[in-house]
This record gives structure tokens, sequence and C-alpha cells, in this order.
């Protein structure tokens, strides 16, 4: 009955990554949920009351609703224990971690420097460090780890054009970036290495701010009513939010299209399929399963809950993604489907600020690895490619791959 009283309900723990029982579908407890129990009461791993949201349409009332519904780091709980999300003050700059009114400040001041021409010239920028990419995979030869030598460099070096990090010190940002991600966001080093990228940001934000760049960094830069510390907190997040994000979509998606052989002959012979394509990838796999958390900032009822005040939610991205309200069939990847509407991206004032960037980068890659090898193939047993489950996105860690080397 709506609005019944509760008293302390029984609290489960959330179902992680690593309750998946196949490498695309979310955790089979999420569906299972969505029917029994779509407003779930959980346990945050630091203890926090939690409430999942399976559906579709409660997850999008909540990430519409920003007034009731808080971003701010500082009431936040962590979904899962790898998750370096507990609780504390944003830092200056910090736009996923601010309400309005400093959340429309600071997103006005970022998405401005996104300018239609500056995406113009990234577009061709990203064409060419895919074709460079590709043409390094191809003369080393199979077999490759598709991560290594394609998903994981293609990102990393957009983020060099956005932040204008210079030629010669790409070798040196791309490592730092590297293992920063490869620590995982729960080990206790990977604080240390945020900090000291950081100040890595901070020296190029300095260095721009003498010498301006027309690159969004160096936009951002020469903004005076922005201060040097939220240029490169903004600069970090662009980081952050933008390599391992693009990293896993390309190697999980290109790991979906070989596993979905009808759906791969599909996009090779209409390569007008791409953008569809890319926007059903996003959604079958919902990569950024949690990391959308919110805190009520008063009593709500939602889907005939009652939420009390400070209490988290947290919406299961990958959950709504497959609702069958929402998307006919929902656990089929199919390219010729309308999955506008999906919330891989989020949804409301937070939605991803990259994503515009995200599809380019996507479409390019995936149209470039599909026509450069026509027999690409995985090198192992598909229960053999070492899943992702430790890092804030789901992925692949490796995706070993070959091809015929006669005309590709
Ligand atoms: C926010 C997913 C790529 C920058 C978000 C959110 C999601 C998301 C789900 C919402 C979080 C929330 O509501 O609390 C993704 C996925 C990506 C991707 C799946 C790749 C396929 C990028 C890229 C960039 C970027 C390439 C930038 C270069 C951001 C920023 C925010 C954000 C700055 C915070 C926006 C705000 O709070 O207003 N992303 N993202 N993302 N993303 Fe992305």
């Amino acid at each position: 009955p709506k609005s019944a009283p509760q008293t302390a309900p029984e609290r489960r723990p959330i179902p992680t990554e690593r309750t998946r029982t196949r490498p695309f579908d979310p955790p089979p407890d999420l569906g299972d949920l969505r029917t029994r129990e779509p407003v779930c009461p959980v346990a945050m791993a630091d203890g926090a009351n939690g409430w999942l949201l399976t559906r579709h349409a409660d997850v999008h009332a909540v990430l519409g609703d920003h007034q009731r519904f808080s971003s701010r780091g500082d009431l936040r709980s962590s979904a899962l224990d790898s998750q370096v999300t507990a609780a504390r003050a944003a830092r200056p700059g910090e736009v996923n971690a601010v309400d309005p009114p400093e959340h429309t400040r600071l997103r006005r001041k970022l998405a401005g420097k996104f300018t239609t021409s500056r995406m113009a010239r990234l577009s061709e920028r990203i064409t060419a460090i895919v074709d460079e990419t590709l043409d390094r995979m191809e003369r080393h030869g199979p077999p490759v780890d598709l991560v290594e030598a394609f998903a994981s460099p293609v990102p990393s070096l957009v983020i060099c054009e956005l932040l204008g990090v210079d030629y010669a010190q790409r070798a040196e940002f791309q490592e730092r970036t590297r293992q920063m991600l490869r620590l995982g966001a729960g080990a206790e080093q990977f604080v240390t290495a945020v900090e000291e990228m950081a100040g890595y940001v901070g020296r190029l934000v300095e260095a721009k701010r003498a010498a301006p760049t027309d690159d969004v960094l160096g936009a951002l830069a020469a903004d005076e009513e922005l201060t040097t510390e939220e240029v490169s907190r903004m600069g970090l997040a662009l980081l952050a939010a933008g390599h391992e994000t693009t990293a896993h979509m390309l190697a999980l998606g290109t790991f979906a299209l070989l596993r979905h052989p009808d759906q791969l002959a599909a996009l090779r012979a209409d390569p007008g399929l791409v953008n569809g394509a890319v926007e059903e990838l996003l959604r079958y796999l919902t990569i950024a399963q949690y990391g959308a958390e919110r805190s009520a900032t008063e009593d709500v009822e939602v889907g005939g809950r009652l939420i009390r005040r400070g209490e988290v939610v947290v919406p299961a991205l990958m959950a709504a993604n497959r609702d069958p309200q929402r998307f006919a069939d929902p656990d089929a990847l199919d390219v010729r489907r309308q999955a506008a509407g999906h919330v891989a991206f989020g949804f409301g004032i937070h939605q991803c600020l990259g994503q515009q960037l995200a599809r380019i980068e996507l479409r390019i890659g995936y149209r470039a690895l599909l026509a450069r090898f026509p027999t690409l193939r995985l090198a192992v047993p598909p229960q053999d490619v070492p899943l992702r489950t430790d890092s804030l996105t789901y992925g692949v860690a490796e995706l070993p791959v070959e091809w015929d080397r006669t005309g590709h």
C-alpha cells in the first residue's frame, strides 16, 4: 500500500558486478529485484541506509529531480566498497559533487568551452588518432591485446587534445594515467596517484595562464572568473571521467560485437548503422553501473516507498536500461533498435557532459577498427577474457584479438 509506515526495513547488500554470471548482462539479482522490489532497501558499503532503484521510470524521476535528490559530495555514500566516493566536501571545481547554483555556474563554464568549432576540430584529430593507433596495431601484427593496443591509447590521446598536453609530454601523461587507472579506485595508492595527477594538471594550468592555448583546458585557464584550483580540478575531472569510460566502451563493445556475429555482420554490411549501434551498445553494456548516487534532501516517496531525508538513493543504471517496460526485448543486443532514452550517461542536470565527445570517439573508433580488420576475432576462448570488476566502470581488463594478415 502507498505510504504505509515503514519501520527499519531489512537491508540487503547491493549486487555488485562481481555477481555477474554473464559478461554482458547485469547481475541477475537486479532483474529479480525489478520485478519483486523495484525500490529496495539496501545497506551502503559505509553502513548508510540506501535504496536501490531498478526501474527506468524511477531512475528517471530521481535523476530528474535535483532539488529533492542532491549530488553533494559531503552527503554521498559509496554504493560499492571499491569506490572512493566516501562522503567529503566537493573540492573547488568538482562539478559532479555540487548542486545548483554552484553546479549551474561550473557546468556553464565547462560546457561553454566545448564549442562546436572546437568539437569539429577535435573530430578531425580523433580520426587521425584512431588511424595512427590502428597503423601501429597492424604493424605489430596479431595477436594483440585490444585494450593496450587500441581502446586505452585512443581516449588517452583525445584527453591530451582536450587538455592541450604537448607531444613531448604525451608518453609521460599516458603512463601516469595508466598507473592511476591500473591501481583501481579501491587501492590506497590510488589517492596518492590522483593527487600527483592533480599536481601535474595544476602545473599545466599555470603554464597555460602564462601562455594561453586554444584547447578546452586553455580556454578554461583563460577564464578569469575561475581560480587555478578550479580549472585544475575540472581538467582532472575530464581526465577521470573521460578516459576509462571510453576505453571500456571501446573494448567491451568490440567484445560484445564479436560475440554477436549477426549484429557485427549487419554493422559491417551497413556502416551507416554505426550511430544507432553506439547508442545500443551504450544501453546494452551500461558500463557506469553505479556512480550516480543521490541523497534525499527531504522525506520523499519513490515507487510507493518512503525515502527519509538523508538516505541515499542508488539508481542502477544498468537495470534501468534493461527494463522491459521501457525497451522491448531488453536483453537482446540489436544495433537497429531505437535505444535513445537510455540512461547510460545518466539523466538530468548532471547528465554526462562529455557524451557528445564519447559518441564521436566510439563512432569513429568502432567504424575504423572494423573496416581495418575484416577478419577480427577473439584470440582466446570467450570465457578466458578477464573482466574488470574492480574499477569504477565495468569493462574488460584485456581483450586478446587476432586477424588474418593476408589482405588483412
Ligand atoms: C557525468 C557516463 C564519457 C565527463 C557522467 C554521468 C554518467 C557518465 C553516468 C552522470 C553521473 C551522475 O549523474 O552523477 C559516461 C560514459 C562515458 C562518459 C558511459 C563514455 C562512454 C565522458 C567523457 C567526458 C565525461 C568523454 C569528458 C571528456 C563527464 C563529466 C560529468 C559526467 C564532467 C559530470 C557532469 C555534471 O555533474 O554535471 N558521465 N561518461 N564523460 N561525465 Fe561522463
